[in-house]
């Protein structure tokens, strides 16, 4: 939020500046500093990249392939989302903003938080979700905690970049409730739960308008409605026409780009672009500029500190998926021997390619971790396995298999290659390397007790999933991969995340994997809102691991639901009772179902959830409220959020799947929504319009077309009553055999004004 002290000399300045001077405001001064106004005492702000760490080059190579500041490697943003912990998130984001401050960072290129539409998205590791309130709500705490500490939140990438193919001009196409209900949510919900100082506008078109240069979005949707009062820079090169992107809401764009000095003055000069809308997006960026440098408050901490939000934030995201014959924990007390297999464990995957890659100080590997935690009676026997680009050969798995044969426990790391997922390019399929999939065959056939640990950003086919005992996903953890995985596979920490995205047991199954490669440019979102968890329930597809799903080493009983209205709000209460021997963290989530039939509803859709640890025996209520706004859903025809009266459900769940209470309520419309009637509307529009219903029945007393003469209509057909109820009253005009005429409609509005 910007303060009136800000906005004041913001607006004082932008009143003595030149347009020379506005100008430059308009576009990067550096490839990533903004440019220094010293007469009005206006510095350089500074911006970094990314969503997992603050990528501060020190060279002038800028796409992420040189060596930044000092800075915590963070787990990517899928991890974040498998904690559900906004707790953490709010840690990992004041350190963020702590090590940002210390480089003289005034804005984090963060958090990324773009809707996973399919699996093949090469970027999902830097999203959080398929799910606009789990990422929305999740990274709304990253954008508190970072924005705490004085540093700026830039969410990314306003909207709908969801793929990486052609992703600088394709055009996405996606009707307008699903646009409101999904893709632009998740911003909706940081903007107002968080206020963020900027959002970077995505590369991609959104239904004709490239995203920087849409007004719709970028004032009407972000400003009006939302009250959006930061400012607006573009992804680095988005920008096609900086007039149109300056009038559609545009502050900056980045990055340094002089071209757009003399286009901006040309363009005020010939009228095309009035001067107030120029001095409008320069006071807005000033505003945030002079904040963020008032702010400035490099705080001294401790790296120790930092590295220890990060390991946990990595403990805290693995996600533990199969657990057979109680395989973990380990009893380290029992064990003599491990077998670590696969070249993973020595050279960890640790974060996906392009601008998020930020490089911290590198330790010890997974094995080396492993060695320096565990108890001195375990010897450890590696087998290499595949090579770093997934290809085994036969000496590499008899080695793996003989490793295998002679130890206690075998643990086999294995999942996707730096090359299979990144920005820049889209995946191709699910499948992981054929060499790691031989190998875990193998192991697995002579050791079914195995532990396969996976490291990769998105989801992948699990052909091995009935062939061993246990599977811990660990998606890629940044800096502190090798002291998280050794912390799990040594007990010395238990996995507790859930699933951030379904994980389908195939491609095929995916939304929208069909129909993810732009079509002549244009990206059409046919599935509507049906992604994720919400496409599998519709279509009744069962996926290998749900949203929302991860085991503990514990079990939860849920009990005593209870809702209550309070006005237009409903308390959600119920307990959680640890009925296990371990101690553990379970997450209810709480899910709705709009059970309206009148309109397309996802099944249910995930609305509130929370993170609470639970030693055995112990037991906690939960309470969760739901406002009003939860219970909405877009109308497109009267561009507006509207809440249907009616029965809903309310499900509380270990998992999207797994539901342990239910109970359905009544809900009544704050204000009834009553449907315009037009010349055109249908007969039955008018018989569902509380007052034109009664004009419409005294109209069929009279009726004559479709053999109406000898019956009522109540008395007709199915058939021809669906026809007639569907047909416009002018149609119903033409058949009406003259008993119904224009006049007679006429007459029908007049009487419904009075
Ligand atoms: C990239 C990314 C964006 C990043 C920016 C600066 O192309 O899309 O997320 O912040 O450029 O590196």
């Amino acid at each position: 939020m910007i303060e009136e002290k800000y906005r004041q000399r913001a607006q004082e300045i932008t009143k003595e500046l030149s347009l020379d001077e506005k100008v430059r405001l308009c576009t990067g001064n550096t490839y990533w500093s903004t440019y220094p106004l010293e007469r009005v005492g206006l510095k350089e702000c500074v911006m970094s990249d990314g969503p997992h760490g603050v990528r501060k080059v020190k060279e002038k190579d800028h796409l992420g392939q040189s060596v930044n500041e000092k800075a915590t490697g963070f787990p990517v943003s899928a991890a974040m989302g498998a904690t559900w912990n906004k707790e953490l998130l709010y840690q990992a984001g004041k350190v963020l903003g702590e090590e940002c401050q210390r480089i003289g960072v005034d804005l984090l290129l963060g958090p990324a938080v773009n809707m996973k539409r399919s699996v093949l998205g090469g970027r999902n590791f830097e999203y959080i979700s398929e799910d606009p309130v789990l990422a929305g709500k999740l990274a709304a705490e990253m954008v508190r905690g970072l924005q705490s500490t004085g540093t700026g939140a830039c969410m990314k990438h306003f909207a709908c970049n969801n793929s990486e193919s052609q992703r600088m001009t394709l055009n996405v196409e996606v009707d307008e409730r699903t646009l409101h209900e999904i893709y632009l949510k998740v911003f909706e919900i940081i903007v107002k739960e968080a206020q963020p100082l900027a959002v970077m506008g995505a590369y991609n078109k959104v239904n004709g308008a490239y995203a920087c240069e849409n007004e719709e979005l970028l004032t009407q949707i972000l400003r009006k409605n939302w009250g959006f009062d930061g400012i607006v820079i573009s992804d680095w090169l988005a920008v096609e026409d900086c007039v149109k992107a300056v009038k559609a809401g545009l502050n900056v764009e980045m990055p340094s780009n002089p071209l757009v000095y003399e286009k901006l003055k040309n363009a005020v000069a010939d009228g095309k672009l009035p001067e107030e809308i120029l001095n409008q997006r320069v006071t807005e960026t000033l505003g945030v500029w002079l904040k963020l440098q008032a702010q400035r408050n490099p705080v001294s901490f401790s790296w120790e500190d930092h590295e220890e939000t990060a390991r946990q934030m990595a403990v805290q995201s693995m996600v533990l998926l199969k657990n057979e014959n109680q395989l973990l924990p380990f009893n380290t007390e029992k064990i003599s021997s491990i077998a670590v297999i696969g070249d993973f464990a020595v050279h960890p995957r640790t974060q996906g390619g392009g601008s998020s890659k930020v490089e911290a100080e590198k330790r010890e590997n997974i094995l080396e971790a492993l060695k320096k935690k565990a108890p001195a009676t375990i010897r450890f026997t590696y087998a290499q396995g595949y090579d770093e680009a997934g290809e085994t050969n036969e000496a590499w798995i008899r080695e793996a298999v003989e490793a295998a044969g002679t130890c206690d426990k075998v643990v086999v790391f294995a999942g996707l290659p730096d090359s299979y997922e990144s920005e820049g390019y889209d995946r191709q399929s699910m499948k992981m390397p054929q060499g790691h999939l031989r190998l875990i065959e193998a192991v697995a056939k002579v050791r079914k007790d195995t532990l396969v640990v996976l490291s990769n950003g998105s989801p992948i086919e699990m052909p091995f999933a009935d062939q061993v005992d246990g599977i811990l996903e660990t998606w890629l953890l940044g800096q502190m991969t090798p002291d998280a995985i050794a912390d799990v596979i040594l007990d010395l920490e238990q996995p507790s995340g859930r699933l951030p995205e379904t994980f389908p047991r195939s491609l095929a199954d995916d939304p929208a994997a069909f129909n993810f490669k732009p079509d002549e440019g244009r990206l059409i979102y046919g599935e509507r809102m049906m992604i994720g968890y919400r496409y599998f329930e519709k279509r009744g597809i069962e996926p290998a691991y749900p949203f929302g799903y991860g085991l503990t080493y514990t079990e939860f009983e849920y009990s005593d639901l209870e809702t209550e209205q309070c006005e237009k709000e409903w308390k959600v209460s119920f307990r959680i009772k640890n009925i296990g021997e371990h101690s553990g963290y379970e997450v209810p989530q709480l899910y709705l179902a709009n059970l309206q039939k009148t309109r397309l509803h996802p099944e249910k859709e995930l609305k509130c959830f929370e993170k609470i640890y639970l030693e055995p025996g112990e037991e906690k209520a939960v309470i969760f409220t739901l406002k009003q706004e939860d219970f909405q859903c877009y109308s497109s025809k009267m561009k507006q959020w509207i809440t249907e009266e009616g029965k809903y459900e309310i499900l509380i769940g270990s998992s999207s799947r797994e539901i342990r209470l239910k109970k359905q309520i009544s809900v009544i419309a704050e204000q009834k929504i009553i449907p315009e009637l037009k010349w055109c509307s249908t007969l039955e529009e008018w018989m569902e319009h509380p007052d034109g219903k009664i004009l419409a029945r005294e109209m069929l007393s009279r009726y004559q077309g479709f053999g109406m003469g000898i019956k009522t209509f109540g008395e007709l057909s199915h058939f021809v009553q669906r026809i007639m109820l569907e047909m416009p009253m002018p149609r119903l005009i033409i058949a009406s055999n003259g008993s119904f005429t224009e006049n007679d409609l006429q007459t029908m509005f007049e009487r419904l004004e009075n």
